[in-house]
């Protein structure tokens, strides 16, 4: 046992293992058609993820873009697409990531591709598919290589 303040060695604090998220993520009818939007499934303090709607299909990808480990995408909050909706953009340095596939297609990080996240419409809800992992973004105060 440590005393308060004291450095605990050998002693994992996060939880990095995918995790099955069983409440819905919202409903399919609050996603506006044509647009994105951020989600937090695992309450991170972050939106780790971001849903893009066309028409009646929904697209779910991790907020990491490929040209930088776990750089968030998003311009502004919700914002994940360029100015005419037609591609995924990263606020970062302007790639641009198809919808459907999450390929770059423009960019520093061409022909490199978003994560997907796989998901489920249920009773109208919009449900993760798979157990998911955290973010994997680093704590304040650590060093990332
Ligand atoms: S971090 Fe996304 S384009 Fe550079």
């Amino acid at each position: 046992m440590s005393k308060s303040g004291s450095p605990v060695q050998g002693q994992k604090t996060e939880t990095r293992q995918p995790q099955f998220v069983e409440s819905p993520l919202c409903r399919f009818d609050d996603l506006e058609d044509g647009h994105s939007r951020g989600f937090d499934p695992l309450s991170e303090g972050r939106d780790t993820m971001f849903i893009v709607r066309q028409g009646d299909v929904l697209y779910g990808w991790r907020n990491n873009c490929p040209h930088y480990e776990n750089a968030r995408m998003a311009w502004k909050k919700n914002e994940f697409l360029n100015g005419d909706r037609s591609r995924i953009v990263c606020g970062a340095h302007g790639a641009l990531f198809d919808i459907a596939s999450g390929q770059c297609v423009l960019g520093p990080c061409l022909g490199q591709s978003l994560t997907p996240v796989p998901l489920t419409i249920l009773d109208g809800q919009v449900f993760l598919e798979e157990p998911y992992s955290p973010g994997l973004r680093p704590r304040p105060g650590r060093h990332h290589p």
